[in-house]
């Protein structure tokens, strides 16, 4: 799997949805090796986990309403069978690689800013949810009613039972609706905090019905971003009673300048037959691609972006993690505009301590997208050149270690990097020396929990 790009892009590329399935292919027999008996604290049981996904190993329900306004026909009556109260599945659902549907999923998932409201909501006539949340079934198949075709955090979860972990007892999973994000101080993002209030009783329901041991914290991408803004948004005697450790997987901490891409260009990861500009209006409107984008904390002044189009006096226009709004308006996307100035920006720049001891394991050595150069067709062509640097495929090696190593700084802060090479941003999930030190990790954790109280 090294080297694929992959799901952080918020999998709305329809392209990821091949990268989700083949790796639920090489993930058969994978995994076992890693699991040991989890240390049962000499008899006081262990700390709970709570499995947090990445962007596209969550699964959308939707339904329409008389305000729905479809393109086409077959958007009118896609999809013919739906369940009780006309729910159907959203994402991941294969008919978004047939170019017809395509369409039909695209304006289904898009998202509108409401600048009145200076909030994100749903494209008018499309209710949507996410379902069975505290389970992780929803993040572990990708039809947790079938369960045949394994989702990407089946194998991780899996481990974790081999280890003496039990779904609902002291195994939990957090889903939520990865295209919404969150904001910066003073601005309203009501799906976002609603996730972070339901991701926090989780936890404490977690805790209390496991001896009152506080809860362990495993993320994945984008849910390392919720869970450290979870922490950083909640009070330190909260996060001492209820939080024993933060466990991020390829947590993309300033964002990646593959984002880049997906604004300019669309993303659909070279897989054919998807239009890659009905992909790229749809993936621009998602509130947590504008998060991911490159954060000027981290990147700085770097170039990252060169275009010969918008040059003045024919020279070339270049873009760092500064000049996003720039970017965005020069790629035609004004509307991200003052959203991503207001809301995201502010929410970026200053990147909290964690305040509960964290791991972090990244992968590195994977070809990762590090600057792209557009020519004079501008951002509407593909990039005429693309310069890789280190990462994980996905995200920098700057975004994924810069901020942690800030944070050891603290002397409060505990930090931990876990650094594996030629492990790819989701591949992560399934490579075996990951799976090893996450199973470390927990069973430390596990064997110190004799000190809680069964209260
Ligand atoms: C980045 O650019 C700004 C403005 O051009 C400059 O003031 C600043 O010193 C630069 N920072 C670094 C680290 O080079
Ligand atoms: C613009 O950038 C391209 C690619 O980096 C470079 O080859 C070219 O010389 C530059 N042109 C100018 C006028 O700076
Ligand atoms: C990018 O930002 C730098 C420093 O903030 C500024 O000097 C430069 O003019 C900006 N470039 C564009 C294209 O906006
Ligand atoms: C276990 O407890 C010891 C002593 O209090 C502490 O130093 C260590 O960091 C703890 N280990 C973990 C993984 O929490």
């Amino acid at each position: 799997m090294e080297g694929r790009p992959s799901l952080l892009a918020l999998a709305p590329a329809a392209a990821t949805v091949v990268v989700m399935l083949s790796l639920s292919c090489s993930w058969c027999g994978g995994g076992a090796s890693a699991a040991r008996v989890i240390a049962a604290g000499g008899g006081a049981g262990r700390h709970p986990v709570v499995l947090i996904p990445g962007a596209g190993g969550n699964q959308l329900e939707a339904r329409l309403t008389d305000e729905y306004r479809p393109c086409s026909l077959a958007c009118r009556v896609w999809p013919p069978v739906r369940g009780r109260g006309g729910w159907f599945r959203l994402w991941f659902d294969p008919s978004v690689l047939l170019a017809p549907l395509t369409r039909c999923f695209a304006e289904r998932m898009m998202l509108r800013y409401d600048a009145g409201a200076d909030d994100f909501r749903n494209a008018p006539g499309v209710e949507t949810r996410v379902s069975d949340f505290g389970s992780t079934s929803t993040l572990r198949y990708l039809d947790p009613n079938l369960k045949i075709l394994t989702g990407y955090m089946n194998t991780l979860a899996s481990t974790l039972e081999k280890a003496g972990y039990e779904e609902g007892r002291d195994l939990f999973g957090a889903p939520y609706d990865f295209r919404y994000g969150l904001a910066g101080p003073g601005h309203p993002s009501a799906v976002g905090t609603a996730y972070l209030q339901r991701l926090r009783l989780l936890v404490e329901s977690a805790r209390a019905a496991n001896g009152g041991r506080p809860a362990i914290l495993v993320a994945h991408s984008l849910g390392g971003l919720f869970a450290l803004q979870l922490l950083a948004r909640s009070p330190a005697p909260w996060r001492a009673a209820n939080v024993a450790r933060l466990v991020t997987l390829s947590a993309p901490w300033g964002g990646s300048v593959q984002e880049m891409l997906t604004f300019a260009s669309g993303n659909t990861l070279g897989v054919p037959f998807v239009d890659a500009s009905l992909i790229r209006d749809e993936q621009r409107t998602s509130e947590s691609n504008l998060w991911l984008l490159p954060a000027p904390g981290v990147f700085g002044n770097t170039t990252l972006v060169v275009s010969r189009a918008h040059g003045d006096g024919g020279g070339n226009r270049s873009y760092s993690a500064k000049n996003m709004t720039q970017f965005l308006r020069d790629i035609g996307f004004e509307e991200g505009v003052e959203p991503y100035r207001a809301r995201i920006r502010p929410l970026v720049e200053a990147l909290p301590e964690p305040g509960v001891p964290v791991t972090c394991l990244v992968g590195t050595g994977v070809d990762t997208v590090e600057s792209l150069v557009y020519g004079e067709g501008g951002f509407d062509e593909p990039p005429e050149e693309v310069v890789y640097g280190d990462g994980d495929g996905t995200v920098n090696l700057a975004s994924l270690v810069g901020p942690v190593k800030a944070w050891a700084d603290s002397p409060a802060q505990v930090v931990e990097v876990v650094e594996l090479p030629k492990v790819s941003h989701s591949g992560i999930l399934n490579d075996k020396s990951a799976l090893e030190q996450i199973i470390r990790i927990i069973d430390s954790i596990n064997l110190n929990a004799t000190s809680y109280q069964t209260s």
